[in-house]
């Protein structure tokens, strides 16, 4: 089975958590670009989303579904977005897509976060992905610098601006034991928009593919 395969498996098994009443929430990245597929595949209502960049807000609207502003909205049950690693604590790397600031702020705005990833996601230690950071331009070197004191490498992701006109840098070499520590860390660099690390709220739901089919693991 291909990794397409397994996410178009995934996708496909996501559509159940989607709400009968109220928003959306809806990530970004190849993952979920199958998942707005399916939705329409399979016309499987939708009464309204709210989106984390700018290519799935494209998407939702192609296929009929209404994207309203975050900022009209209170908060709402479930957010559904894949992640780039995911630990047996239910942490997350994400921004692979670089979408990791409007992906934090619709985590925190939901219930319930379920994350769809095929099983090359899972990882016993967070890191071996580099660690992407979204940095404001102006201070991407002082950043750097502070992320090198951490144990990182970071390199800046050429030729990527991100939707809020920021830059990423993808931090290599990090070995992550303490996810929590780490993103509070980073978070407090002036300069620092946004970490890719999902600790102090990660998933709470993760499907993840396999050959076997699609398993579910839920947070206690
Ligand atoms: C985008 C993300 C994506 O969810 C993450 O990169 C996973 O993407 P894919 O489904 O393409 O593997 O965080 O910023």
């Amino acid at each position: 089975m291909t990794q397409d395969e397994l996410k178009v498996m995934v996708a496909r098994e996501a559509l159940k958590y989607i709400p009968k009443d109220g928003v959306l929430g809806v990530g970004s990245g190849s993952t979920v670009v199958k998942f707005i597929e399916q939705i329409g595949l399979n016309n499987i209502p939708v009464k309204a989303a709210v989106s984390s960049s700018n290519k799935t807000t494209e998407l939702l609207e192609k296929i009929g579904v209404n994207v309203v502003e975050p900022n009209t909205v209170e908060g709402y049950d479930v957010y559904i977005d894949g992640a780039d690693e995911v630990d047996p604590h239910f942490n997350l790397i994400k921004g692979g897509g670089a979408c990791l600031t409007r992906e934090k702020i619709l985590t925190s705005m939901s219930k319930k976060f379920v994350c769809i990833v095929d099983k090359s996601k899972l990882v016993d230690t967070l890191g071996k992905f580099p660690l992407p950071v979204e940095v404001i331009p102006m201070g991407r070197e002082v950043v750097a610098r502070a992320l090198r004191a951490l144990g990182g490498n970071p390199v800046l992701r050429e030729g990527c601006i991100t939707d809020n006109g920021c830059e990423i840098l993808d931090v290599h070499g990090l070995n992550i034991t303490d996810p929590l520590i780490l993103e509070q860390q980073i978070n407090a660099i002036p300069g620092v928009v946004t970490v890719g690390l999902f600790a102090k709220r990660g998933a709470e739901v993760v499907l993840y593919a396999t050959e076997d089919g699609v398993k579910v693991l839920e947070r206690k």
